[in-house]
């Protein structure tokens, strides 16, 4: 029978997805990968931050499944075979994306945050109606994550913007693409929401550069990857009053070390990295399904470019 191992960083994690993986797979064999254990001859991987040692043991990998979008954990990993690696598109990720952007957008274009300090001094201060022109909206990042976002904010009424590696149309939504247009969509943007993956070329990309570029009274939201901002730099633009606040899901070091000054920040957002969570019945259906093919020998979708990173 083919043997499948299952290896995340902590093993409950792994448990639990053994549990919905192996009745989905009936036909292979499945197991939890434990460090010091010896070889299975696994052929496949369906991991989530696994230990290095998982490619030192299992020599006979063909192929291995990402548990999640981002790949730059498992591409970083020393001895990583070359061997595909592929991520999960979407899975039920992309509508919470959109609700997690349209909630902290609207707390501050609505005034919603505003209106709760007001509750707590019991004063009645309505405002006038949005002004959708005055709140442009820009994604960085048009895959299958920020595609779904722009489009529900621009329903929504918001000038909407993406920047994105190559150039692409999308209804409704005006497009940027490479480094030539970054200024220009910047320029135009207020509300810049972070959906890149992080690769070499976009590290650190959330600087003081970048942040200077934005209209003024901006709002940053990331929920990408931690290692996409420059804390120092965004921590000074929120001093300096070039940046009316930031919504964080996502940090350099995680968890947020309790002493950070993100926690007690008075212009800062903090959420645990749960911006989207891997819907675990969606995640099971694509990786199975991706087996199969490719016993059948057939391409499955999903597969990571090594060259970009993505
Ligand atoms: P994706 O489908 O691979 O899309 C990536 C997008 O980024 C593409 O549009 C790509 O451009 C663009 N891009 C990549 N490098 C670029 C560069 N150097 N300059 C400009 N654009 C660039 O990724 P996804 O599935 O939407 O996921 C995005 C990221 O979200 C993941 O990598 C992960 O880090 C993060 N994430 C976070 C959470 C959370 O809970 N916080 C959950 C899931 C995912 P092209 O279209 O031209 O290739
Ligand atoms: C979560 O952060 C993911 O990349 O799926």
């Amino acid at each position: 029978m083919t043997k499948i191992i299952v290896a995340t960083a902590q093993p409950e994690t792994t448990r639990r997805w053994l549990g919905v993986m192996q009745p989905a797979l009936p036909e292979f064999e499945l197991s939890a990968f434990q460090p010091g254990q010896a070889a299975c001859g696994a052929k496949y991987a369906i991991v989530w931050g696994p230990p290095a040692e998982l490619f030192q043991v299992e020599t006979q990998l063909e192929a291995i499944f990402n548990l999640g979008a981002g790949v730059d954990a498992i591409l970083g990993l020393p001895g990583l075979p070359d061997i595909p690696v592929y991520r999960l598109e979407d899975a039920g990720m992309a509508p919470q994306m959109a609700e997690y952007v349209i909630h902290y957008l609207s707390l501050y274009s609505r005034g919603f945050e505003e209106y709760a300090l007001r509750q707590k001094q019991s004063v009645w201060t309505p405002k006038q109606g949005i002004d959708y022109a005055r709140w442009p909206v820009g994604v960085m990042g048009l895959g299958q994550l920020g595609t779904h976002v722009a489009k529900a904010v621009a329903a929504l009424g918001y000038p909407t913007a993406g920047w994105a590696r190559s150039p692409r149309e999308e209804e409704g939504i005006e497009t940027f693409h490479g480094n030539d247009q970054f200024k220009q969509f910047l320029a135009r943007t207020r509300v810049l929401v972070n959906l890149l993956p992080l690769t070499t070329h976009t590290r650190g990309i959330i600087n003081s550069d970048l942040l200077r570029s934005l209209m003024p009274e901006a709002v940053v939201i990331n929920i990408a990857r931690g290692a996409h901002v420059v804390d120092d730099d965004l921590l000074a633009a929120l001093d300096a009053g070039k940046v009316k606040a930031a919504v964080l899901d996502v940090f350099n070091q995680e968890p947020l070390p309790s002493d950070h000054p993100y926690w007690l920040h008075p212009k800062v957002k903090i959420t645990p990295h749960v911006a989207a969570v891997t819907l675990e019945s969606d995640a099971v259906e694509q990786i199975s399904r991706r087996i199969r093919l490719l016993e059948e020998g057939k391409p499955a979708s999903g597969l990571v470019r090594r060259d970009t990173g993505y």
